[in-house]
């Protein structure tokens, strides 16, 4: 008869002992650890060598060129992948529930299908005639997309290798299972152990894995970090569920630059590309009342966007006054705050600051530092800032206002979008000639204040 084992895995970080205990030595969370029972049964030799790699080689007789790229015939899609998903790569798409991570590997499922590509949608979640009404809704007719509705992780392996297809779709990884791992489909051990197989797969058979991973409460991918270490691309769909643009962000790539993003919306017939960000994001800019808020441009990856941040500053009536940011890093706020306090003399003690990103943007760069900190400064002032006035800068403790990366591509799209001025760190040069924007170069934060303001800047 076969040995049982059992052990105790935690589901934070996948640190495992062979006793209960309270506390997680590895990651420091408490009551993570979960009972699970490992049968020793497992055939011994996996079903499959991987002996398809080549021998050891000079590096400098490497051959490039060799991966190939699938185009997904979704641009915003392609460029977040670095170029086209790589043949033979696993890629994990992780979102909130109800975000769009079904809808967005059935339309790309359905446009590989278009491309003469064979494709298979693993739903684990729904019925095919639930993935039926969806793909009609999104008006996919093709003859090369199979969909196959299950959660017995051996039978989805036997029928991937039955139909050999170019892509496969797994939505979702937390929803299968594999009976070699006797604890519950979503546990640490089950992801591991069926993500460790599904590579397998992929790169003996040579066939593109698209693995959809649902985020916990506390917005990371549910399951250990293993999962992110495993798989090649990990990709994340963000955005207010509640509104209609998605943002697609690549977190990791073996293929390509982390740091480019794709702008979706959600309509009735599935997701459509956003092609030009910056207008929709500033669409609703009120260029008649502009106290409190600006126009930032950060730059995604190989692309400059506008973005608009507004402040709100008030009196508290709080003892501890609150700070609420939403969309723009907290720590980075209270530290753009304190240098506000102390290098421009905003007393912000007794007041309540909320900072908000529109749009449902997360805006990662420091360049918009300078951006919160005038619109933090201009509404505590109760100043009106130019509304014809673009602004990009990083901010130092002592108060300057530090060089940003790629000055001259964020002034282009600031130009094409019809703004008049730009606010730029002095020390980041300028050597294209911009003739319809005037560049104001600003070196200390409190000259930013009265550069900004209508009529302000030399
Ligand atoms: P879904 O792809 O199921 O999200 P996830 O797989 O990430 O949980 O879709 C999420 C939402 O999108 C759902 O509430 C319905 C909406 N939706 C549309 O608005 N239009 C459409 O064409 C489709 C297919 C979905
Ligand atoms: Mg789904």
């Amino acid at each position: 008869m076969a040995k049982v084992k059992t052990k105790y895995v935690c589901q934070q970080c996948g640190y495992e002992t062979a006793r209960y205990m309270g506390r997680c030595p590895e990651c420091g969370m408490w009551e993570t650890f979960v009972e699970e029972v490992v049968s020793d049964d497992k055939p011994k030799t996996s079903d499959f060598v991987v002996d398809n790699a080549p021998p050891p080689m000079l590096i400098k007789d490497v051959k490039l060129g060799e991966e190939i790229r699938l185009s997904t015939n979704i641009s915003e899609f392609d460029r977040v992948l670095g170029g086209g998903l790589v043949q033979g790569s696993l890629v994990l798409l992780a979102g909130d529930p109800g975000i769009g991570k079904s809808t967005l590997l059935l339309q790309t499922g359905g446009e590989l299908s278009k491309s003469g590509k064979k494709v298979l949608y693993i739903s684990a979640e729904e019925s095919s005639a639930q993935v039926k009404l969806r793909s009609d809704r999104l008006k996919i007719n093709t003859d090369n997309l199979y969909i196959y509705s299950q959660t017995n992780f051996e039978l989805i392996k036997k029928h991937i290798l039955e139909q050999k297809p170019d892509m496969v779709v797994i939505d979702s990884i937390q929803a299968i299972y594999s009976e070699n791992v006797q604890s519950s489909a979503g546990s640490v051990s089950q992801i591991r152990e069926c993500c460790n197989e599904l590579m397998r797969v992929a790169k003996s058979e040579n066939i593109t894995m698209l693995i959809i991973g649902h985020v916990t409460k506390e917005g990371n991918i549910a399951g250990p970090k293993v999962l992110e270490h495993m798989v090649d691309t990990v990709i994340q769909f963000e955005g207010d569920k509640y509104k209609t643009y998605r943002i697609l962000r690549s977190v990791k790539n073996r293929f390509g630059n982390t740091s480019e993003v794709g702008i979706f919306e959600m309509g009735e017939d599935g997701l459509k590309e956003v092609l030009n960000p910056s207008e929709i994001f500033i669409k609703e800019y009120d260029q008649s009342q502009t106290t409190g808020s600006t126009i930032i441009v950060t730059n995604e990856g190989t692309r400059p966007m506008l973005v608009e941040i507004q402040a709100l500053v008030g009196t508290t009536p709080y003892p501890n006054p609150r700070r609420v940011t939403n969309g723009v890093d907290f720590s980075r706020v209270l530290q753009i705050l304190a240098v506000l306090e102390k290098r421009v003399g905003l007393n912000l003690s007794k007041q309540d600051v909320y900072v908000n990103v529109v749009g449902g943007f997360d805006v990662k760069e420091p360049a918009a530092d300078l951006g919160i900190a005038l619109a933090v400064a201009t509404c505590a002032k109760d100043v009106m800032i130019d509304p014809h006035t673009a602004i990009v800068g990083e901010i130092g403790l002592s108060g300057e206002i530090r060089a940003v990366s790629n000055i001259e591509k964020r002034i282009r799209e600031v130009e094409k979008l019809g703004f008049k001025k730009i606010l730029i760190p002095a020390t980041n040069r300028v050597d294209e000639k911009f003739d319809d924007i005037k560049i104001v170069k600003v070196k200390k934060i409190i000259d930013a204040i009265p550069a900004c303001i209508s009529g302000g800047g030399k």
